[in-house]
């Protein structure tokens, strides 16, 4: 695919650097379009050999080969990280008076704004607006990340992490369409990850999730403009998501407490976190020496359903119109196939949709890719194309719209 990464003038420019790299990894031909004043941060010839292709920042370079209008008409997808305010109050206002505001005027594919600022920036009226034109335009503006800005202050407006713009952008490409606005207003739970049930302070047992999915979930949704609350127990060290507040739990009755709590008020819990079945009777105050003896076996106590406990207590009236969706992570085995042992959680478990994944054989645990089936209660069945897992996450958030209250 052709990618055009646009880097305006804004201290997080290096991080376009890694971005680059990332399209060039993974078998993009990418073009490099810096602002005059992003050179200031970042050299063109640091750009260049990143992409192996020519930066210019102006119209008037390779006039006879146009490429104020090829780049943008070329392009599959043009993301501009970092997004200044300058730079997006130029692209709201159809500005052409560099090569990136011309390229961003000719294309016509998914166009991705990574936003970087000082906070009073991005919460200025003007910058508002000039957002909810883009958007009106149909690009995709990203939400900022929350933290350390330059200096000592701190809010939104940092630059989302470059995995997490190369995330969203390839979503773009597989989707090929702008990222609907249409969880604003909304308040999602997600959980991700594995649960941890210690037997002493050093041992636990846990489960192979590496909580990529739970994640993605919680970025898409994000992104989607829904306000969102992210239950994670053990994942293998991922990045929280840009503007997601983050709960770090480690056991199964962690997590069905911090669940719990953060479910009232909600329009949406989504169980993607493999919680544990079954915990340790008994937890050793001090390591289990090995000793001359035997192996001792483990007594084990049945962990709570957190997700059917969420059922439950909706039918009590006690969460609203709360929308519920579980996850389903079945191999199929004598008595059915993967999609026969779906039904039948999906029946048990009461919630209004279930996303079965097929497990085993390298499928669905730690890998990037995913793919599997959506079960409604309504009895509705949809395949999820194998793709991104945030991909996976986008069409079970298209399915969920339309049943939040
Ligand atoms: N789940 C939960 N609390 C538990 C166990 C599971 O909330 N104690 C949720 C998971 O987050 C997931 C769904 O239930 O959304 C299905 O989990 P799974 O382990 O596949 O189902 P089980 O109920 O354990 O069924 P089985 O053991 O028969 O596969």
């Amino acid at each position: 695919m052709r990618i055009v990464v646009g880097v305006g003038g804004g201290i997080a420019a290096y991080k376009a650097c890694s971005l680059v790299r990332k399209f060039t990894e993974t078998g993009h031909h990418v073009r490099v379009i810096p602002t005059e004043s992003a050179l200031q941060f970042v050299g063109k010839a640091t750009f260049e050999a990143l992409s192996g292709n020519p930066v210019q920042t102006g119209v008037f370079a390779d006039v006879p080969e146009v490429p104020h209008v090829r780049l943008g008409q070329e392009a599959d997808l043009v993301v501009i990280a970092p997004a200044t305010a300058d730079l997006m109050a130029r692209a709201a206002s159809g500005r052409a008076d560099d090569l990136l505001t011309a390229t961003l005027l000719t294309a016509r594919c998914p166009v991705l704004f990574a936003p970087a600022m000082h906070t009073e920036m991005w919460e200025h009226p003007a910058t508002i607006a000039n957002v909810a034109t883009l958007r009106a335009h149909g690009s995709t503006v990203m939400e900022p990340a929350s933290g350390r800005l330059t200096g000592a202050d701190t809010g939104p407006g940092r630059l989302p992490e470059p995995e997490e713009i190369f995330a969203l952008a390839s979503l773009l490409l597989e989707r090929s369409d702008a990222l609907p606005r249409d969880l604003e207003g909304r308040r999602v739970v997600v959980s991700a990850g594995g649960t941890r049930e210690p037997l002493d302070p050093v041992r636990f047992l846990g489960n192979r999730s590496s909580g990529k999915q739970g994640y993605a979930m919680a970025r898409v949704a994000a992104q989607r403009g829904a306000q969102v609350t992210l239950i994670a127990g053990n994942t293998i060290g991922l990045e929280p998501p840009a503007a997601v507040e983050v709960v770090h739990v480690t056991t199964a009755e962690q997590m069905g407490t911090a669940v719990d709590k953060h479910s009232v008020g909600a329009d949406a819990v989504i169980m993607a976190a493999a919680v544990a079945d079954f915990r340790p009777v008994n937890v050793a105050a001090a390591k289990i020496k090995k000793g001359a003896h035997e192996p001792n076996s483990i007594e084990l106590t049945k962990n709570r359903d957190i997700l059917a406990g969420l059922v439950q207590a909706r039918r009590d009236g006690q969460l609203g119109g709360l929308a519920i969706v579980g996850f389903a992570a079945e191999t199929g085995d004598e008595h059915g196939d993967v999609l026969t042992h779906a039904r039948a959680k999906l029946a048990r478990k009461g919630c209004d949709l279930l996303v079965v994944n097929a497990v085993g054989e390298g499928k669905a645990f730690e890998v990037d890719n995913n793919d599997g089936w959506l079960l409604g209660a309504d009895g509705t069945e949809q395949s999820l194309d194998h793709g991104s897992k945030a991909l996976l996450a986008s069409r079970v958030l298209d399915a969920l719209g339309p049943l939040l209250r």
